[in-house]
């Protein structure tokens, strides 16, 4: 009998603190008018002494609560993040303690940046198909404002901090469709954060860390972060021998509105089958999708039985999708 995974249950954790584009016009030189029309952000949430683990703890709390299943149920856990409180533990490890499950599951994190969670998600349906755990849980987590370089405004205004995560669990009905996967390291210098690497500490007498937060050029990646997260869409849609026609909600990786009504053309999708956060959180990265899927399946629009897409792009430069059915 085939093995599927299927999301058994999704959860989100955002901080309380709102940041509005007028608190940014107070810190660099922006209006409010610029971000709303050349992003679709109206604010963000950053965090207010909430760790990355924190914020991953709750939304996995959430995930487990919505899957009605006990934290001993876990075997495995996969985090996706790019600022995850320390290198090593990673992520993972940290919540497998704070849930109280050590020795219990596997635990490790992917670095995807904003792709993260359709990787991690990938990653968790090949083990749960290898017979290697039963039900995983998968989180994407940041604090991006962290890492952010609050004197570069064409950077500053576009992230927040958050966390989603999903429990993964097998099933005799899919559950995930499709996956596509892919990436360019001969372009990852068009988004970098290299305060962390041991690049950076090989010049550790002269640290400059505000010139090694993040960096992005954002208009080079503008021009083909729409097509390369449709071509990915396309072929999981293919592989899932789905037609875009069939599919009830598209959940892009909410790096910048434009991009997604972009995306929406190409991929000839109305905008009210999108689900759309950016306006309230920004670009939070691994988080962005799952706590999309979250906030969603929670008012109501995304309902069990429903055909999914969702499409990611991020930092190194990787992109990827997956279909699901709910
Ligand atoms: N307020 C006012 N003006 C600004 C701001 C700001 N916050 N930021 C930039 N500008 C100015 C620039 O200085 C420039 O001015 P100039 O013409 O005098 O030189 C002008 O606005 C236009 O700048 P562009 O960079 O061309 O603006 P663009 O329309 O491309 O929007 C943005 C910039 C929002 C960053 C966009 O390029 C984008 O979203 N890129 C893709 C981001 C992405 O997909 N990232 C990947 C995922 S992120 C991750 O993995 C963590």
């Amino acid at each position: 009998m085939m093995i599927y995974s299927k999301i058994l249950g999704t959860g989100s954790c955002f901080p309380s603190k709102v940041v509005t584009n007028k608190d940014l016009e107070n810190i660099v030189d922006t209006t409010d008018e610029w971000i709303v029309s050349r992003t679709g952000i109206s604010e963000r949430r950053i965090s207010d002494g909430n760790s990355t683990t924190d914020l991953g703890y709750s939304a996995a709390l959430k995930a487990l609560e919505m899957a009605g299943i006990e934290r001993e149920c876990i075997d495995g856990i996969v985090c996706a993040s790019i600022t995850q409180d320390t290198i090593m533990p990673p992520l993972s490890c940290e919540l497998q303690a704070r849930l109280g499950l050590e020795s219990k599951t596997l635990a490790f994190d992917i670095l995807a940046a904003c792709s993260g969670f359709v990787y991690a998600s990938a990653t968790a349906d090949s083990l749960i198909k290898a017979g290697i755990a039963k039900k995983i849980l998968v989180v994407g987590a940041e604090r991006l404002s962290v890492m952010t370089n609050w004197q570069d405004r064409s950077t500053c205004v576009l992230f927040g901090d958050g966390a989603g995560a999903a429990v993964l669990g097998e099933s005799e009905t899919p559950g995930f469709r499709s996956f596509d996967l892919c990436a360019n390291g001969s372009i990852a210098d068009l988004l970098s954060l290299e305060s962390l690497g041991t690049r950076f500490f090989d010049n550790r007498k002269n640290f400059d860390i505000e010139n090694n937060l993040i960096k992005m050029k954002g208009n080079e990646l503008f021009k083909i972060a729409s097509r390369a997260m449709c071509s990915s869409a396309e072929k999981a849609l293919r592989l899932a021998g789905l037609k875009i026609e069939e599919i009830d909600y598209f959940v892009p990786h909410q790096a910048n509105l434009r991009i997604i009504e972009m995306a929406a053309k190409i991929l000839k999708l109305p905008m009210d089958k999108i689900i759309i956060t950016i306006d309230k959180y920004g670009n939070t990265s691994a988080a962005s999708i799952p706590s999309s899927l979250d906030v969603a399946i929670r008012d109501g629009r995304l309902q069990k039985g429903m055909n999914v897409l969702m499409a990611s792009f991020g930092g190194g430069i990787t992109w990827g999708a997956a279909c699901f059915t709910l």
